[in-house]
């Protein structure tokens, strides 16, 4: 059968039967986007997330059939956002994508850009700032090639939380957020930085997330209550790979 696309003002909606197939489109998106821009300028910059929605990815990307298709000496991996853990904490973003993925490819440890989830909040978010800004050198707003995005059941992306000041900051590429929700500290990269991606992609999976999703990709303007619904990028393109069941509540499919 063939995949529902549709198109709209905030992007390119896939919807797919579950999330092995969300997995493997992005599995897919991740290598030809790679593959494009080394060719282009021989860098591929990406940011990554936690969760569990991409874990399947990781691992396919870690795998035996991907893991030879991208030269990963040209490719940087950033986050959107960690927990501040130790980096071999359950929570740590970093280790949910080191242990099926990073630790398998041929990648120079220079290559990782992690956040220092042990450090204080305000020294990680600083730090991280700084290595994001001396990475990308000029630019006054950096921009990433590719950026993978998750979405909670209450509409958050990366650390960035529904009523949260950290919504209206304009300046700061990354900054220290206290989530009530899990009750511990995060760093997370601002929508300014997240808005001047080449390319966005979301990741959304299950049926807890059906009715948020919908106002996120409907027509009024109850999204912009939802942080997701603000990642609206400046000049790059932006698609959303949901499963069947996350889709249920959109309008028009
Ligand atoms: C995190 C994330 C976060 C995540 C959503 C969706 O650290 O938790 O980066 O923004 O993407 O909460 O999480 P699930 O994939 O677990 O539903």
């Amino acid at each position: 059968m063939e995949t529902p696309v549709i198109e709209k003002s905030n992007g390119k909606i896939e919807v797919l039967s579950d999330l092995e197939a969300v997995s493997l489109r992005a599995a897919s998106i991740f290598v030809s986007a790679t593959k494009s821009s080394i060719a282009r300028k021989k860098r591929f910059a990406v940011a990554i997330s936690g969760g569990s929605t991409p874990r399947r990815l990781y691992t396919l990307l870690g795998s035996e059939a991907y893991r030879d298709q991208v030269d990963w000496r040209y490719v940087h991996f950033f986050w959107a956002d960690e927990r501040c853990v130790p980096k071999d904490d359950e929570a740590s973003n970093f280790r949910t994508a080191f242990d099926p993925f990073l630790s398998k490819i041929a990648l120079p440890d220079k290559n990782i850009h992690r956040i220092k989830g042990e450090e204080a909040p305000d020294k990680a978010a600083m730090d991280y700032e700084e290595e994001i800004r001396r990475f990308f050198g000029g630019p006054e707003r950096p921009g990433f090639d590719l950026i993978i995005l998750g979405m909670g059941e209450d509409g958050h992306t990366a650390s960035l939380f529904p009523g949260s000041k950290s919504l209206e900051e304009t300046v700061r590429l990354a900054i220290p957020v206290y989530s009530e929700e899990s009750r511990r500290n995060r760093i997370t990269l601002t929508l300014p930085i997240l808005n001047n991606g080449d390319q966005i992609l979301f990741l959304v999976a299950g049926p807890s997330k059906a009715s948020v999703l919908s106002e996120i990709l409907g027509d009024g303007e109850k999204k912009k209550r939802f942080p997701a619904g603000l990642v609206r990028p400046v000049h790059g393109n932006m698609t959303w790979l949901i499963d069947q069941e996350a889709a249920g509540k959109l309008r028009g499919l």
